[in-house]
């Protein structure tokens, strides 16, 4: 069963991967993990964060068997700043594809995003 994942989305995303050569796809609000495991079948890397501490655990039983997959308990600028700086550190300069869909809660979230990217 797919629900909540948008059906127009996945073909923009593929087709973003396969013109830039991206291996990474980063998805900032997994809410119940079923995107992430979908991209887990086309990316080489998946990374993701959820604040809901319910939707975290579904997200990580939903992809416990993936080990292409990570997903943190943070928010998202705190997650986007900690994979920014392993970035960094293992002196990566590969294009990174970016679904920052964390929202509900927080309005000023874009703006923080625009600051960190
Ligand atoms: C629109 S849903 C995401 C849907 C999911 N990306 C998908 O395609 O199936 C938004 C999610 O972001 C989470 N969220 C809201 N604010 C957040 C934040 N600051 N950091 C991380 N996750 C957040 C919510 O708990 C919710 O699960």
């Amino acid at each position: 069963m797919c629900w909540w994942l948008d059906a127009y989305a996945p073909s923009q995303t593929v087709k973003l991967r396969d013109q830039f050569k991206i291996k990474t796809y980063i998805e900032t609000g997994t809410f119940r993990g079923i995107g992430i495991k979908f991209y887990s079948y086309r990316f080489k890397e998946v990374l993701g964060c959820e604040i809901n501490n319910e939707y975290f655990k579904i997200a990580s039983e939903r992809i416990k068997n993936l080990n292409n997959v990570r997903i943190y308990k943070q928010s998202s600028p705190d997650f986007l700043r900690f994979f920014l700086e392993e970035y960094r550190n293992k002196k990566r300069n590969d294009m990174i594809l970016l679904y920052l869909d964390a929202h509900f809660y927080d309005i000023l979230l874009f703006l923080m995003y625009l600051h960190l990217v």
